[in-house]
């Protein structure tokens, strides 16, 4: 039996109902909701790859007042891009945005194209973003399938090991036609609010009666999310633990600026010692491949900056 085929189509309509007045009713209120204009929604999608909702809130309205559009955007010096993306983690998701503004000011008159396979050339847009550009700006018929939407979809059928290829193929059976993107909010909510990871609050769901897994408590908890983050790195001390203090150090600096290895490596690690040189070498290339740093070799030994 596929996954989703326990709903007949009358169940389905119960569940789409049942998400749907839940919403209406129950919906966060996020500073992105009931906007379509497809520059914020790239935005908000950019900075809310990995980083949650409340955190992104106060960023997100920042960011838009001082870049407003995609043009400004596009014009904007690197390291203004990086400081207003400050707080968000990853900087690299800001060089993704702001080589889009580019692209998009470059090769499309400064309008964010509604087409699929334009939508997915553009840095930083993998199959989710593009589906939710998709759905929340240009309303067209798309399911997003992201960690939360996994969840509710994975448990309420009855199959929380769902491969990708099924939950895609069940998130796409579920879409009410012309409802996308209070659909696919409403998943993320209750994903988000109810159907959490760890102690799901099953008594207060919507869908809990034709749940699979409603009744199955012990079970939801076993959650897959648990095992993804024993996995991680620890993030002290790792790698990007160190990517970040430094691009931090060089986004703040007075526009031009340039700093010493040696100045570098105490701001950073103050029990350093030239053994480190090399590591921090090698941190720097990876940075300025990545846009996030300039190297200036000028004047003999390197010396670091800002991105530009
Ligand atoms: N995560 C990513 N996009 C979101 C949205 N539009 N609402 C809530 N959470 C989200």
């Amino acid at each position: 039996m596929a996954l989703g085929d326990r709903w007949s189509r009358e169940a389905t309509e119960d569940i789409q109902r049942r998400i749907l007045d839940w919403y209406s009713v129950s919906r966060r209120q996020l500073p992105w909701r009931d906007d379509t204009d497809p520059y914020h929604i790239l935005v908000s999608e950019m900075m809310l790859q990995q980083t949650g909702v409340g955190r992104v809130g106060p960023i997100y309205r920042r960011f838009i007042d001082l870049f407003p559009t995609f043009a400004a955007l596009a014009e904007a010096p690197r390291q203004d891009v990086l400081r207003a993306w400050a707080g968000t983690g990853y900087n690299r998701r800001a060089i993704h945005l702001h080589e889009c503004a580019r692209i998009v000011c470059r090769d499309h008159d400064g309008r964010l194209p509604n087409d699929p396979a334009i939508l997915a050339r553009l840095p930083g847009l993998g199959p989710y973003t593009v589906a939710a550009v998709l759905s929340f700006a240009f309303h067209q018929d798309v399911a997003t399938v992201d960690t939360n939407i996994r969840r509710v979809l994975g448990r309420s059928s009855g199959k929380p090991d769902a491969d990708e290829r099924e939950l895609r193929e069940l998130a796409t059976r579920l879409l009410p036609r012309g409802r996308a993107s209070d659909w696919n909010q409403a998943l993320m909510d209750l994903g988000a609010t109810i159907c959490l990871a760890s102690n799901p609050r099953c008594s207060i769901c919507p869908v809990r009666e034709i749940c699979a897994s409603a009744l199955d408590v012990d079970a939801l908890t076993r959650a897959p999310a648990r095992r993804v983050a024993e996995r991680q790195e620890p993030y002290l001390g790792s790698r990007r633990f160190y990517r970040g203090r430094i691009v931090a150090i060089l986004r703040d600096l007075p526009s031009g600026k340039l700093v010493s290895a040696g100045d570098l490596l105490t701001r950073i690690k103050p029990d350093a010692t030239a053994a480190d040189q090399p590591w921090l070498d090698e941190i720097m290339r990876g940075l300025a491949a990545d846009g996030l740093a300039s190297i200036d070799t000028s004047q003999g030994d390197a010396r670091f900056g800002a991105p530009t």
